[in-house]
């Protein structure tokens, strides 16, 4: 048989359970990750910040003859990681930088790109100008609206303000006080939308898409859905709003479309094209795309798939999805994230994380490292505010849900801080 290697680029739950998914694949032989965590195989240095460090991920590349590179978040992507793989005739996952911009990487070209293609959306402004922004503000009657950053902002960028005032103070924080730097050159004022969110993961060959289970994310820091928005509190799959008439409106009205413009524009999409979506009375309209997998959406929602997690990858970077069917297992799965309290604002580091021997031998249970590193003495202890994932598999959600807590319990760190309410939504709905 002949043996793979595998490179993962990122650090977080994500690329530890992408790592233990593709380790299911018996021609896999070793899978390595830059720069990874305490949970992932493999580890490699490397600085997401500096975007010399692609040329020398792709001499390990080349030197360890990596089958294919998986890139797990978007700032690598952004910054152009596959055009220098693709330069060089190494298979990667994950979409070019110019697709990655317009989809993640600036919020405002992704509302002009939606505007132009006709992709269900809200109403929408973008401005490069404050005292043109609070006008505008000013301008309308009074109602809860959305301000976004246009650039990256690890997740913080995004206020669901509550009135006008709360829309102003946020366009000043953003363009004024510049708390995400130059990511607030421009922002993006959009009608709020109700309805219940789904996350849609689109696995793409820059032509067409395969779709993972659906899933629901929980943003919010505390239950209820309250209180700030992190990068996600927990997951589960699948999302029971997204019945199959959904996802048809979904791949005819906004997947194909997204695919055939951005073909058309020169940038065909390949990679994971994430589709966070709002639905109302049936009707899907796009909160926002993002250019990889969801954290911790997919933590979940790997848990289900049933097709090879390496055959689906490589089909996307080789341009042949045609030849892929996506199956996944008739059960749901339930992901909670372990965070460090004070999260997503200030928390402390550097806990002993005790338990996770006794967690890892649960039945249905997947435990994954997210903001975690070894100490000196080989303990392992916390690094980040979303510390580890517990994902429990079951017949049903709820036997999800129950599996995944029980595995939180197994798990403990000094000042651990976990929502207990996820996937409440799908419970309500049974
Ligand atoms: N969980 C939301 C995201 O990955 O953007």
């Amino acid at each position: 048989m002949n043996k793979k290697n595998i490179l993962i680029i990122g650090s977080g739950g994500r690329e530890h359970a992408l790592a233990t998914f593709l380790s299911k694949n018996k021609t896999i032989d070793k899978i390595y990750t830059a720069p990874g965590n305490a949970g992932t195989p493999g580890n490699i240095s490397y600085n997401a910040g500096n975007t010399k460090d692609f040329e020398t991920l792709a001499d390990f590349a080349q030197a360890k003859e990596i089958s294919l590179t998986v890139v797990g978040p978007e700032i690598p992507l952004c910054n152009g990681i596959v055009d220098v793989f693709d330069a060089r005739g190494l298979s990667i996952f994950g979409p070019s930088q110019k697709a990655a911009f317009v989809t993640e990487g600036d919020k405002a070209s992704a509302r002009n790109f939606m505007r132009n293609y006709g992709i269900p959306q809200p109403d929408f402004e973008v401005f490069n100008n404050l005292i043109l922004a609070k006008d505008y503000l000013n301008s309308l009657p009074e109602q809860r609206i959305v301000v976004k950053a246009s650039g990256l902002a690890a997740g913080k960028g995004v206020y669901v303000c509550e009135n006008l005032n709360e829309a102003v103070k946020a366009a000043e924080e953003i363009m004024e006080q510049r708390i995400f730097g130059s990511s607030g050159n421009k922002i993006v004022i959009e009608d709020c939308m109700d309805g219940e969110e789904a996350s849609i993961l689109a696995v793409c060959d820059g032509q067409r898409a395969v779709y993972l289970a659906s899933s629901q994310d929980h943003k919010r820091v505390f239950d209820g859905d309250k209180g700030l928005n992190t990068g996600g509190m927990g997951a589960y799959a699948p999302a029971p709003v997204v019945i199959d008439e959904l996802l048809k409106n979904v791949d005819d009205n906004i997947v194909k479309k997204t695919l055939e413009g951005m073909a058309d524009e020169g940038m065909p999409y390949k990679g994971c094209l994430y589709v966070g979506l709002m639905i109302k009375d049936g009707e899907p309209k796009v909160v926002e795309y993002n250019c990889r997998f969801g954290d911790p959406e997919i933590q979940a929602v790997l848990a289900l798939l049933k097709t090879d997690l390496y055959e689906l990858l490589k089909a996307s970077a080789d341009g042949n999805l045609d030849q892929i069917q996506v199956e996944n297992y008739d059960k749901a799965a339930c992901c909670v994230v372990l965070a460090s309290d004070g999260y997503p604002g200030k928390y402390e580091t550097g806990k002993i994380i005790s338990g996770l021997d006794k967690a890892d031998k649960m039945d249905n249970t997947y435990v994954f490292h997210a903001g975690t590193e070894k100490e000196g003495s080989g303990k392992t202890i916390t690094a980040g505010g979303r510390v580890m994932n517990v994902v429990g598999i079951g017949d049903t959600i709820k036997d999800a849900i129950k599996t995944a807590y029980k595995g939180t319990e197994a798990i403990d760190f000094d000042n651990k801080y976990l929502r207990n309410d996820i996937g409440y939504r799908a419970l309500k709905k049974r």
